[in-house]
Formats: C-alpha cells, structure tokens, sequence
C-alpha cells in the first residue's frame, strides 16, 4: 500500500536528498525538501529567496516563523493531505519541531529518521558534492572536472553550491549539532524515532530505510 508521512534528519550530507528521492518513489509520496524550495526561490527572486539566498550562502538557518509558514502551506495541499510526504530538512530545531506537532495534530507522522552518519565522513562527502543549477541532479567531482560542466540530464550548468564552502560547511554543521541535533531526544522521548545508519553503499542505505519504515506505518 503507497504512501507514509515521515521526516529524515541527518546531518548536512548524509544523504537525505539523495534517499528521499528513491524514498519518495517507492512509497509514491511527494517529497518535500525546504532547502529545494528555498532554492527555487532563491532562483526566482521571490522576496523570501533574496533574503534566504544571503543566510544560505553563509550557513545561516532562515527564520523559524518563515519555514513554519511554507511547510504548512505545503502540507495542506491535496497530495500530502491524501497520500502523505516526506520531510527532508524540516524540522531543524524544537521550535519548527512543536509547531510541526500542531499541524500534525490529525494526521500524525509515522516515523522520523535519523540518517546517521559521522561528521568527519559528511565533510568529504559535500566537498565533493557539485549540482544542477537546473534539475538539482547530485555529481560527485573527482577533482579534475570538466569545463564547463554540462548536466547529462537537463543540459544545465553543474557547479558546486553556494553554501558548499569549506566556511559555510563548517557553520551550517555547528548550528546542526546546536539547533538541529536535540530534535534526536525530542522525538526519541515522543517513541517516533528511528536512527538509520547512513554509511555504505546508497542501495543498502535505501534498504534499511525501507524495512524501517515499512515496519512502523
Ligand atoms: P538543505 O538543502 O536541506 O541542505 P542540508 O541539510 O545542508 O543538506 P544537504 O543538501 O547538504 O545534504 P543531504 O543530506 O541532502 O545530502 P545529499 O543527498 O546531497 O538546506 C540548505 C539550506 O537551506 C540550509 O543550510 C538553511 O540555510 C536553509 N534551510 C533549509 N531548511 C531549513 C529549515 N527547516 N529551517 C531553516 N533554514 C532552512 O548527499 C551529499 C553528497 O553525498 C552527494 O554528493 C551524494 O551524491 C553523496 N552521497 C549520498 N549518499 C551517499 C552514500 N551512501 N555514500 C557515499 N556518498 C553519498
């Protein structure tokens, strides 16, 4: 039977884009990524994305009332309403976390997953990182790149992401462990938790997050 509604927190890097795709197929379930939308945002030069674009490039969090705002606007739609969704990078901190509570109320989520993996293997995992400006589609760089870059499956430009930087990386996984990190004991001490280890093969990874959801909705 398709659908499921679940939230995978990780570090920044650990996969969960990559996992919430295939996730997203499999349970036939859209898949709501925050950092996505703040993107098309950012490319659309909506209001939200020319403040956004500045706080992600240095990473910052966007404010909490912002992406409150968004993700209930978005959970309310039809498709999440009747099949379900996966959260990917939302919640990130207790306050997103109550809220999202709230608006749960009715429909409440079957599982949340930690997909666990160690900082140190995050680090070189996102500094290999380059994406399409155009699809989002992931490239791993093996240090000697093409030039240009062209994405092999949208033709767009693959380049490194702006908040990819050695700084931004730094801050975004301190404000992780900071603001994103008590989200593991909130949620533990609710009974919703799952922790999934991130590291190995994506196909393996996507197995142990398939059994695990399969045995909790
Ligand atoms: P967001 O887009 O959510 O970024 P993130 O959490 O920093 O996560 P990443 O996209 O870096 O990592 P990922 O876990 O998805 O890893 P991926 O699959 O790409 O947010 C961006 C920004 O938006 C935030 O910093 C913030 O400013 C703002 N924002 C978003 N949500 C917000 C919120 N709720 N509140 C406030 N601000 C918010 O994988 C990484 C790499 O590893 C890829 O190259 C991939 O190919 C590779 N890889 C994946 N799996 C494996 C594997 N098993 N083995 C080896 N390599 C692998």
């Amino acid at each position: 039977m398709p659908g499921a509604r679940l939230i995978i927190l990780g570090r920044q890097g650990a996969g969960k884009g990559t996992q919430c795709v295939r996730l997203s197929r499999h349970f036939v379930v859209p898949h709501i990524s925050t950092g996505d939308m703040l993107r098309s945002a950012v490319r659309e030069r909506t209001p939200l994305g020319i403040v956004a674009g500045e706080i992600m490039d240095a990473g910052g969090l966007v404010d909490d009332e912002t992406m409150v705002g968004i993700v209930k606007e978005r959970l309310a739609k039809p498709d999440a309403m009747s099949r379900g969704y996966i959260l990917d990078g939302f919640p990130r901190t207790v306050g997103q976390a109550e809220a999202l509570a709230g608006i749960t109320e009715d429909l409440p989520i079957h599982v949340v997953i930690d997909l666990d993996v160690p900082r140190e293997i995050v680090v070189d995992r996102i500094s290999s990182r380059r994406v399409c400006q155009d699809c989002g589609t992931n490239y791993t760089s093996s240090g000697d790149d093409p030039s240009p870059w062209i994405c092999d499956v949208c033709g767009g430009d693959v380049t490194q992401r702006g908040d990819d930087t050695p700084e931004a990386v730094n801050r975004r996984l301190d404000l992780y462990e900071s603001q994103t990190a008590p989200l593991i004991e909130f949620y533990g001490g609710r009974g919703q938790l799952a922790v999934v280890n991130g590291v190995g093969h994506p196909d393996h990874v996507f197995k142990r997050l398939t059994d695990v959801v399969e045995s909790r909705r």
